[in-house]
């Protein structure tokens, strides 16, 4: 069945069945492949992607239920504010190790700072807790979050 949905402000459309993940449309369809695959059970944090701005897990998320959403990925967080001042931050503080669950943590804490600005300790847990690192960067992300918080006072 085709599907139109809006991925990082194009349409396209997808013939795909509608429980199909989120996930595998991005990857295999769109070939976006910047979103990883972990776990498939909304357990890692990996497969973090925003669906009208909100952190999602696409592993989990079937393309029937998207509906007109706005879908942004890692290719193009960028482009958004608080995604630029997260990624300048991981790129300053070097928080990746071997990076496979970085996309997901950026779209977390992305999605964090957008919400939230000024995030306390509190909220960071909170908003990252689901995203899982194999490699312990935890203590980076946490530095990297408080700086790009900062940098967007001023
Ligand atoms: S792959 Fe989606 S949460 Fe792990
Ligand atoms: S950087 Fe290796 S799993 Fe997080």
């Amino acid at each position: 069945m085709a599907f139109t949905i809006k991925v990082n402000g194009s349409t396209h459309s997808v013939d795909v069945d509608g429980d199909t993940p989120l996930l595998w449309v991005l990857r295999d369809v769109l070939g976006m492949t910047g979103t990883k695959f972990g776990c498939g059970m909304a357990l890692c944090g990996a497969c973090t992607v925003h669906v009208d701005g909100a952190a999602v897990r696409s592993c989990i998320t079937p393309v029937d239920s998207v509906g007109d959403a706005a879908i942004t990925t890692i290719e193009a967080i960028g482009a958004t504010a608080a995604g630029a001042k997260i990624q300048k931050a991981w790129v300053e503080r070097e928080v990746p190790q071997c990076g496979y669950c970085q996309s997901g943590q950026i779209m977390s804490a992305a999605a964090l700072l957008a919400m939230n600005p000024q995030p306390t300790d509190a909220d960071i847990d909170g908003a990252m807790s689901g995203n899982i690192c194999r490699c312990g960067t935890y203590l980076r992300i946490r530095a990297a979050i408080k700086q790009a918080a900062q940098g967007q006072g001023g």
